[in-house]
């Protein structure tokens, strides 16, 4: 009998999950499985939303940015109620194993489901946050940032055309990653992340500094978890004078077409999700570790907090000056 291999993709979309979802599926197709797709997240397997998936239904989304299997957030698969009937569909549905692509919260759930239903999972890093424990680096994290520096890129120009100082806010969640990589591959002179949390006055005395040094325009860099970046305006304009704007990127750093590297990352993930079916690998989570490609039990990887690092936030300041 052939495994049923089931793919849902729960979470915030990201540039390469449809990339990842044609890996999965050419792989799984490849070594002998049969490959579906469950629409809307949690959501939709609760409503029993599932497709099959064959060779031609991934055919030219290699570029595409969003998710053919589509999303949205559920929170009743947070309650045993939604765990039990999550499980009996999967049951009812003959599915024996079930491929999650997503960040900590889509994998917890994946791992209580399979702990009721003794279906196994494997989770594939998907996020533009990057902050999923044990990877270096999440599908669509490479493509967020491009899209945030070519973003900035155009920001400056009107910075240094005004001599205005310019707070632009980047998503990232709970964490800075991708506000550090942003900020310092667009040379901002100050990164705000909530790791380190926003020293207002120390801001302000750099600013000034900055102003006498001859510099006239300023971008700072400002991770949505660190707080509201209007209030921090208000503040620096009250307390130094200078004009301040502030521009918020948004959803625009989720979507769009992948980067090679987001490309390469998600085939990679993808083939290596379906060779941990054919090892029996139950229960992990696909990793990244100075690039090669490996795995981690779920239960390593969930809850843990990913660090931040630190010698690429201190560059950033180091070149700024
Ligand atoms: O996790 C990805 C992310 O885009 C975060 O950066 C952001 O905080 C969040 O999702 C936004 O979530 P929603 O799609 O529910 O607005």
């Amino acid at each position: 009998m052939k495994k049923n291999i089931a793919i849902i993709t729960p979470g915030g979309d990201a540039s390469g999950i449809n990339t990842c979802i044609r890996s999965l599926v050419r792989s799984g197709i490849y070594y002998g499985f049969e490959m579906h797709g469950i629409l809307r997240g949690y959501d939709g397997l609760l409503k029993e939303q599932i497709i099959h998936l064959e060779k031609r239904s991934v055919s030219n989304i290699i570029h595409k940015g969003g998710t053919i299997l589509k999303s949205a957030r559920c929170s009743e698969i947070r309650t045993e109620e939604g765990l039990n009937k999550a499980s009996r569909i999967l049951k009812k549905n003959k599915m024996d194993w079930l491929m999650v692509l997503g960040g900590d919260g889509s994998f917890c759930a994946a791992h209580r489901i399979a702990r009721k239903s003794g279906i196994p999972v494997t989770g594939i890093p998907v996020t533009i946050d990057n902050d999923v424990y044990g990877t270096d680096e999440t599908i669509g994290f490479d493509t967020a940032c491009d899209v945030a520096i070519e973003a900035i890129d155009k920001i400056r120009d009107t910075a240094v055309s005004f001599e205005r100082v310019f707070i632009v806010e980047v998503m990232g969640r709970e964490h800075g990653f991708l506000a550090v990589t942003v900020g310092l591959s667009s040379g901002a002179e100050f990164i705000v992340i909530p790791e380190t949390g926003c020293d207002t006055e120390a801001i302000c005395r750099e600013l000034l500094k900055d102003k006498k040094n001859g510099k006239t325009s300023i971008i700072i860099v400002f991770a949505e978890g660190a707080g509201n970046p209007f209030k921090l305006a208000e503040q620096l304009t009250k307390k130094t004078g200078l004009e301040v704007r502030v521009s918020s990127l948004g959803y625009i750093q989720r979507g769009g077409s992948p980067s090679t590297r987001s490309r390469i990352l998600a085939a990679r993930f993808g083939d290596h999700a379906i060779k941990l079916i054919r090892r029996n690998v139950k229960n992990h989570v696909v990793v990244v570790q100075n690039d090669a490609i490996k795995s981690l039990p779920i239960s390593k990887v969930t809850g843990k907090n990913k660090k931040i690092d630190r010698s690429l936030y201190e560059l950033a300041k180091h070149l700024a000056i």
